[in-house]
């Protein structure tokens, strides 16, 4: 397989630039990197902050790792070697739309540090937004709104994050949400981090 880093491919630069792009936007671009087990709200959060920003002007796209998995990462497992290529691939489409000025809401439960680091370091320091949507298990466990943990528990899904797969809690997120907060007063503290990120000023 080709990686594409040979010497023959080369790096086209084109005459609209993000800058551009941006200045049509009417706002930087940059990714909120929502990161937490499964069944944390990841997507319930993501979601509803889609929703409060169309309203306010903002070009966003929702990533959802279970949508994802339908298409672009279909042939992945969740293996750790297949976690880590569904992250890197997502990483780089959010990476592009970025470049294309968006607002990038991704939901993927990125359970390793190393992959979260490879995306930040992709995206780019200031435009790479790492937000914990922290969750006790036991809460992720009771509300099981896919009956996973159901199945894990009773063997019949392996590599359950949580139960025999591991999650590593972010560091150095920028973002910390109680995920037992409702979901108005964790869209209320998203909506200030975009405002301090100069996203929003309103
Ligand atoms: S990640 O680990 O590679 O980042 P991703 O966010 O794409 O995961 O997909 C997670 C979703 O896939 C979960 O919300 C759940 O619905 C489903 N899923 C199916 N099998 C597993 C598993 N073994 N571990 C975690 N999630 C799983």
């Amino acid at each position: 397989m080709s990686t594409g880093h040979d010497e023959n491919v080369i790096w086209h630069p084109h005459a609209v630039t993000r800058t551009d792009r941006e200045k049509q936007h009417g706002h930087r671009g940059v990714v909120l990197w929502f990161t937490g087990l499964s069944g944390s709200g990841k997507s319930t959060v993501a979601g509803a902050l889609e929703s409060a920003l169309y309203p306010l002007g903002i070009s966003t796209y929702l990533l959802d790792g279970d949508n994802v998995r339908h298409g672009l990462c279909r042939d992945l497992s969740f293996s750790d070697g297949d976690r880590k290529e569904n992250i890197r691939r997502v990483g780089e489409v959010a990476k592009l739309m970025v470049d294309a000025g968006l607002v990038v809401l991704s939901a993927f439960i990125s359970p390793h540090r190393a992959e979260r680091q490879m995306v930040r370091e992709l995206v780019g320091e200031g435009r790479f937004i790492e937000v914990f949507v922290d969750t006790p298990l036991a809460i992720c466990e009771a509300r099981d709104p896919k009956g996973l943990y159901k199945k894990a528990r009773a063997g019949e899904l392996r590599n359950f994050t949580g139960i025999d797969a591991a999650y590593e809690v972010p560091e150095q997120a920028e973002v910390h949400l109680d995920g037992e907060q409702l979901v108005t007063k964790l869209i209320a503290q998203l909506l200030d981090v975009l405002r301090g990120n100069d996203i929003i000023n309103s």
